[in-house]
């Protein structure tokens, strides 16, 4: 008689939770506790580029850090996709630190969330292999992204390059995440694995929560300071189109004031006037103050004026950030701490949806 090649998740042995990690065995002690276990889990990866900007902040950050009471929260800093584009090691290396430090300098506290790197558990590339057997190639050569990054010039477009969507459906799913806070140009790899997660639980059974898009209402667009039609990114060609969050004072106002405007000289929000406006909303954010109040403050100002009073503010409000940034960016023994803990819850829940769906898929538990 032929042997049957999918389970159909009738269990036959009595396989418990580690099997798929039991090299792991000293960080399976871990329980969520009833509280967390309520909680719907949020999980959101972001790329160790480094330097952070304000957008990154008021679009993203800024709005994680006022979930971490209502959600379980896992953060992974997604070092494993900082590869699949040409980089230098050792610059890996500082800007992961960076970015974990820079993480908590924004508000994500490590005590209320779990904060650590996808090399770091076993769990997110084991995934990722699995679920790449169930992703046709066809849809991942229709990703935006990727048809972007292979168009630039000089581009190595390498298999990870086109597989980065799936390691990234394996991060969330990993998790069984609930809710994915995610940027509008991440919204079709979002999508991909959705679809990847449907496709396993009618291929083998019931496994992995459908994950939904998180969209905050609160966070802020942040457009380009040179170019207000276009999302602000760190840009290596103009730096003046983003602030940093570790920019200098100095920087910082000088960047302000060469943002572009718009003809005329009223500050207010119009049609015709994305550059002000732009403006008014990264110093509403800033501020917590509304438009329509910046708009009197300003009424009888000229542009420098404004943009004078918007560096002072975001001057002062990266101050207390940049100041936490340094001194943890000192203390390597506090980052790594933080970085053991998150691995280690993180790394029993990987473990179980490992096991899992290494039994659903048919494999021989491991020996021991
Ligand atoms: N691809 C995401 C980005 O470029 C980063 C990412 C990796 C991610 N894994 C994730 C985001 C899981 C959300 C959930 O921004």
């Amino acid at each position: 008689m032929a042997a049957k090649t999918i389970d159909t998740g009738v269990r036959t042995g009595n396989p418990t939770p580690e099997t798929a990690c039991n090299f792991q065995a000293r960080t399976l002690n871990f329980r969520p506790s009833m509280s967390d276990k309520q909680k719907p889990l949020i999980l959101t990866g972001a790329k160790p580029s480094g330097e952070l900007t304000l957008g990154n902040y008021l679009g993203a950050i800024k709005n994680w850090a006022v979930m971490l009471d209502q959600y379980e929260c896992f953060f992974p800093i997604v070092d494993l996709h900082a590869i699949t584009v040409r980089y230098v090691p050792a610059e890996l290396r500082r800007r992961t630190y960076q970015c974990l430090a820079q993480y908590i300098a924004c508000g994500l506290d490590p005590e209320k969330s779990h904060i650590f790197l996808q090399s770091h558990v076993t769990g997110h590339t084991e995934l990722s292999w699995i679920l790449s057997c169930l992703t046709p190639v066809g849809d991942l050569h229709r990703m935006t992204q990727f048809k972007e990054k292979a168009a630039k010039p000089g581009a190595s477009v390498n298999a990870g390059l086109l597989f980065y969507p799936v390691l990234m459906a394996a991060d969330i799913l990993l998790y069984n995440a609930d809710r994915v806070p995610v940027g509008e140009d991440q919204k079709q790899h979002l999508e991909l694995a959705r679809n990847i997660a449907q496709r396993f639980n009618q291929t083998y059974s019931e496994t992995f929560n459908i994950p939904e898009p998180f969209i905050s209402k609160a966070g802020a667009r942040v457009m380009s300071l040179q170019d207000p039609e276009k999302k602000m990114s760190k840009s290596d060609e103009n730096p003046g189109e983003a602030i940093l969050l570790l920019d200098s004072p100095k920087e910082i106002r000088k960047k302000i004031l060469s943002a572009v405007t718009d003809s005329g000289r009223e500050v207010r929000m119009a049609e015709d006037k994305p550059g002000i406006g732009n403006l008014l909303n990264i110093f509403s954010a800033v501020t917590d103050r509304s438009i329509e109040e910046l708009e009197k403050e300003f009424a009888e100002s000229g542009y420098g004026e404004f943009k004078n009073a918007l560096a002072d503010a975001l001057i002062a409000k990266l101050e207390p950030f940049q100041e936490r940034y340094r001194r943890l960016i000192e203390d390597k023994t506090y980052m790594h701490r933080v970085l053991k803990e998150g691995t280690e819850v993180a790394q029993a829940r990987a473990c179980k949806t490992l096991s899992k769906v290494y039994r659903k898929a048919g494999f021989i538990e491991r020996l021991r």
